[in-house]
């Protein structure tokens, strides 16, 4: 027999007519003697009936039926009785009355019930091919392939060629440690799986495809996190002849059209801009969650003189690489009435970013009249506590949280705060979608452990040409002032989560020389590690930019899931490893003998 309909498929419109279903048996009721069945398929569930009066041979074999058997049904489509309609379920106004079926297989006990919401992660990922039977999970694994198609629409329409790149290669500077997979042939090397298509896509320009993209797998050996996997998909693009503008276009192109099939969502366009010196001043992080209406305030000058010690000494701090002490401020509106004990909490949740402290102020009233709570007020002069309302616009009822340390700590801390905060006193729309771009990040970052610069984006990356002359500028504090070159780098960010990320590249291979030599990578180094490039970039490389969008964020934002594991089949855990096939898994003796590799590694006994 032919599948005639999906459950999920059958309506009113049927009614009457004789169907062929297959599915798993969702549940079953016994209805003293007549047995219903909730037949479940990929787009849904369907009530089947098994009745004496219709056929008694039928209604008996329906007895043996348990939880997931897999069967083969035909019957006739029939509209329930009024007082059993079921308004909830698409399919709630009928059901189908069986006339044959078939058991096509049976199925144990299930280890737990698939409508169980308190799962932990490691029975779900044990039993992912179980877990994948829940109605969310197909929802989410069919919207991801609804996307996944509508972007390779958009960039088919718009002349892009699908291009596929390799997977054995060489390792790709993106910031993470390689997984590297051994050679047999060539004993003793290694490749590198790719942590993207980065240089591949870049020669892909070089070579005249003008504009490549790919949905494809990278591979980083990074911590793990929520939103980060070891293994991810990104949508790469590469386009030549193009400034930011471009590359932005057609990314806004991609998101409008995957929002509007997928969700229904109109996403206003252009998106908001705004640049990383004014993302990290007003949001402290480069990936601000703009639902959020919080913002911080630079208070930095107005502290130079305070007799509270650590804000004074914060103030005048200046070290190397554009290092620099800060005071800032979290005004928020309505936050007097916080407790005690939330701002202890608070507090503790700074220092997890390394702040050594949260001070704060309730604004209670006027400080004229002695209406500030603070553990610091003491240490200020009026003129200070003028300043800190005119810079702040602080007014009765807030709570202003300072934080002071290097620049970096206190944007991260604070930047955190106004996250949780926000979050916590329901500040945020959680169902708006809040897309922003960040440009002009640095292109370089000083290590101040390391005493080096490291890339921002990754080292292909073009500096701003009005920036060039800092390349040749006299030290300060004992290094060039580096960090002051802007690059055309540009991220995408939704919801305070980085979803891509791009630039427009270099393509003049002297001024590629250069970049690697301000990251301390000599030309010898260059030449090993990146000569394809450098020669390539001799032979008539045209400029050319792009960006990647991390499919498997995008997907699971869009869906409001927790973690990306919910939008991806067959996820690793945070230890990066796969509970179902049990890998990494150790390997027998000769396959390493083969590779001409032994392991050094000893278990604890
Ligand atoms: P980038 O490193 O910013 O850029 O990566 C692009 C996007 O990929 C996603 N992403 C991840 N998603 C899940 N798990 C991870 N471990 C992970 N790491 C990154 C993020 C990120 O924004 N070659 C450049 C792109 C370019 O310049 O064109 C690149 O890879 O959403
Ligand atoms: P102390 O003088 O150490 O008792 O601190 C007084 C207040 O200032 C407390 O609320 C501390 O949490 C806060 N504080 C201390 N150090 C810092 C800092 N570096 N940044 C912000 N607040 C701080």
């Amino acid at each position: 027999m032919k599948r005639s309909h999906y459950c999920n498929d059958v309506r009113e419109e049927q009614i009457g007519d004789r169907i062929t279903l297959f599915g798993w048996v969702n549940r079953r009721r016994d209805h003293g003697g007549v047995i219903f069945i909730d037949l479940r398929d990929r787009s849904g569930i369907v009530q089947v009936v098994f009745s004496p009066e219709r056929n008694v041979e039928v209604h008996q074999q329906a007895h043996g039926l348990r939880n997931e058997y897999v069967l083969e049904i035909s019957g006739t489509v029939s509209a329930r009785p009024k007082e059993t309609e079921n308004p909830k379920m698409d399919t709630g106004l009928i059901e189908v009355e069986v006339d044959e079926f078939k058991i096509l297989n049976e199925s144990k006990t299930l280890p737990f019930l698939l409508d169980d919401e308190d799962l932990g992660e490691n029975t779900r990922l044990t039993y992912r091919f179980l877990d994948l039977r829940r109605p969310t999970m197909q929802h989410n694994l069919s919207f991801r392939h609804r996307v996944n198609h509508t972007i390779r629409n958009v960039l088919d329409e718009a002349g892009f060629l699908d291009i596929e790149t390799p997977m054995l290669t060489r390792s790709t500077p993106e910031g993470a440690r390689d997984y590297l997979v051994p050679s047999r042939v060539n004993p003793g090397q290694f490749y590198a799986l790719p942590q993207s298509p980065q240089l591949f896509k870049q020669l892909l320009m070089i070579s005249g495809y003008d504009r490549y993209f790919q949905i494809t797998r990278c591979f980083r050996d990074e911590d793990l996190r929520a939103d980060r996997q070891p293994e991810f998909t990104q949508i790469d693009l590469e386009m030549a002849f193009v400034d930011e503008s471009d590359v932005m276009g057609i990314t806004e192109s991609i998101i409008k059209k995957s929002f509007t099939t997928a969700l229904g969502i109109e996403v206003n366009s252009p998106i908001p801009t705004i640049t990383y010196a004014d993302a990290m001043d007003k949001y402290g992080l480069d990936a601000p969650d703009i639902r959020n209406p919080l913002i911080l305030t630079d208070i930095t000058q107005q502290m130079k003189n305070t007799s509270f010690k650590v804000f004074a000494s914060q103030s005048s701090f200046k070290g190397a690489g554009g290092v620099r002490g800060a005071v800032k401020v979290l005004r928020v509106p309505g936050g007097a009435k916080l407790t005690r004990k939330q701002i202890d909490n608070y507090t503790k949740f700074v220092e997890i970013y390394g702040a050594k402290g949260l001070a704060w102020i309730k604004i209670n009233g006027p400080w004229q009249e002695d209406n500030w709570q603070s553990p610091i007020v003491k240490f200020f002069s009026d003129e200070e506590k003028e300043a800190i309302v005119t810079a702040t616009g602080a007014e009765t009822g807030d709570i202003l949280f300072f934080g002071a340390d290097k620049l970096s700590v206190v944007n991260e801390a604070l930047g955190r705060l106004r996250v949780a905060v926000g979050n916590d006193m329901e500040m945020v729309d959680q169902d708006a979608f809040g897309f922003v771009w960040v440009t002009e990040f640095p292109l370089l970052m000083w290590d101040a452990e390391a005493k080096r610069f490291d890339a921002v984006h990754h080292p292909f990356t073009a500096p701003m040409e009005e920036d060039l002359h800092f390349m040749d500028a006299e030290e300060e504090e004992g290094v060039k002032p580096l960090h002051k070159i802007r690059s055309r780098a540009y991220d995408l960010v939704l919801n305070g989560t980085e979803i891509g990320g791009g630039s427009i590249r270099i393509h003049n291979p002297e001024m590629q020389l250069k970049m690697l030599s301000l990251l301390n990578i000599d030309t010898e180094e260059a030449d090993d590690k990146f000569g394809f490039l450098l020669k390539a970039l001799e032979f008539g490389a045209p400029p050319h930019g792009g960006l990647a969008l991390g499919m498997d964020r995008l997907i699971a934002i869009m869906l409001k899931t927790e973690s990306i594991r919910d939008v991806i089949a067959f996820p690793k855990t945070q230890k990066a490893g796969c509970v179902l096939t049990q890998s990494p898994a150790a390997v027998d003796h000769t396959q390493l003998r083969d590779l001409y590799l032994r392991s050094t590694f000893k278990p604890k006994t």
